[in-house]
């Protein structure tokens, strides 16, 4: 059994806690997060995006009860704020707040007596490993303490590229990411400093940059100076996609590229992680899907023999979520041996 620790109950936090609900091999140890305790517990009971909780939520002095369970609820800004880790039983702490973390930020739950943290946003300095499962498995090993989940929109789109790649080579590659909104993003307009994202995010496609492109570089090496790629925000509440454009070495068929991808879908590497599609889904029929990234066959387009289009889905907050949780499973069964 692995005690976790959520460090963020916001969506990211939430839809952990909701996925872990009732599973006997991690069990929430901890939740700290600066909001209200009677917010927090509200929000978990009352989800816009995923339902009534299925069961009874309720505080007693400084734990949150969630039908059976009851969990100690802490506040603080960092680890070194709340009682320590190791004196609440987690091991892996997932950092789900607003913000991005240096290394020394992550290294303070280590401190406190956690033994590996996952970033659940891309962190502001090199963590030990960023992993996208099917992508970089191999790369995992138990001395890692700092392991980012890379994002959401990584997940999706890393695989897309190391299926084409492999089958038909890539010579560049172009992404759009049409992404739902977030507690990112505002309202009404404001002034922020991102003058984009300060606008009314139900009313607006806004257009924003990604820094996926340098995490999937770091993971896909050979397509340095060949991938780059923008995000668009859209009023969507959930369900995003990824488009890609790829320019390819070998000639590549819509058939073809239907078959590498329902092929890469039924393998072992990629089964976890990866859905092939053939019907005409839109974007709320992949709310609650567990996979990263759901190829939409009708989608795909090709225009002479070596250019293509594709569309990948995903729901960026359970989706995403999942693939933390993976990873916690990935250590304990290393670690295990
Ligand atoms: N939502 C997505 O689709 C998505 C997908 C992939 C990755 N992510 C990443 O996941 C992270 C969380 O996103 P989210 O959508 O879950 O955001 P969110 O709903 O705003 O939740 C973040 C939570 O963390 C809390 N928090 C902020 N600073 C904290 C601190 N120092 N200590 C403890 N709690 C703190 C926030 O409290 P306050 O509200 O009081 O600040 C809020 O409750 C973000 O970094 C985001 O980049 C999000």
């Amino acid at each position: 059994m692995t005690g976790v620790g959520i460090f963020g109950f916001g969506r990211i936090g939430r839809n952990l806690f909701r996925l872990l609900h009732g599973r006997s091999d991690i069990r929430v140890a901890a939740i700290s997060d600066l909001a209200e305790p009677a917010a927090l517990a509200y929000l978990l009971q009352f989800d816009t995006l995923l339902g009534r909780f299925p069961e009874p939520v309720s505080l007693e002095g400084g734990r949150l009860r969630a039908g059976a369970l009851s969990i100690p609820l802490l506040a603080g800004k960092d680890a070194t704020a709340i009682p320590p880790w190791r004196d609440l039983g987690v091991h892996t702490v997932f950092e789900s707040t607003s913000r991005g973390r240096t290394r020394a930020e992550a290294e303070a739950h280590l401190a406190a007596g956690a033994k590996r943290v996952i970033l659940l946003a891309p962190p502001l300095e090199t963590p030990d490993v960023t992993v996208v499962l099917g992508v970089n498995d191999a790369a995992i090993d138990p001395a890692q303490r700092i392991v980012s989940n890379a994002s959401s929109t990584v997940q999706c789109l890393t695989p897309a590229l190391a299926i084409l790649d492999a089958a038909f080579g890539i010579r560049r590659a172009i992404f759009t990411t049409i992404h739902s909104y977030t507690s990112a993003h505002r309202l009404a307009d404001v002034p922020v400093e991102d003058k984009r994202r300060g606008r009314a995010a139900a009313e607006n496609i806004i257009p924003q940059a990604s820094r996926s492109p340098a995490m999937v570089l770091e993971l896909l090496p050979a397509l340095r100076g060949k991938l780059t790629g923008y995000a668009m925000n859209v009023p969507v509440s959930n369900g995003s996609v990824v488009d890609l454009v790829c320019w390819h070495e070998k000639p590549a068929t819509k058939a073809a590229i239907d078959e590498a991808f329902r092929a890469a879908a039924a393998s072992d590497r990629w089964r976890r992680v990866l859905a092939y599609e053939d019907a005409p889904i839109v974007s709320s029929d992949v709310a609650r899907s567990p996979y990263s990234a759901t190829y939409d066959s009708l989608a795909t387009m090709t225009l002479g023999d070596r250019v293509s289009k594709t569309l990948s889905w995903f729901d960026s907050g359970y989706g995403y979520a999942q693939r933390g949780i993976d990873l916690v499973e990935r250590y304990a069964a290393l670690e295990a041996r």
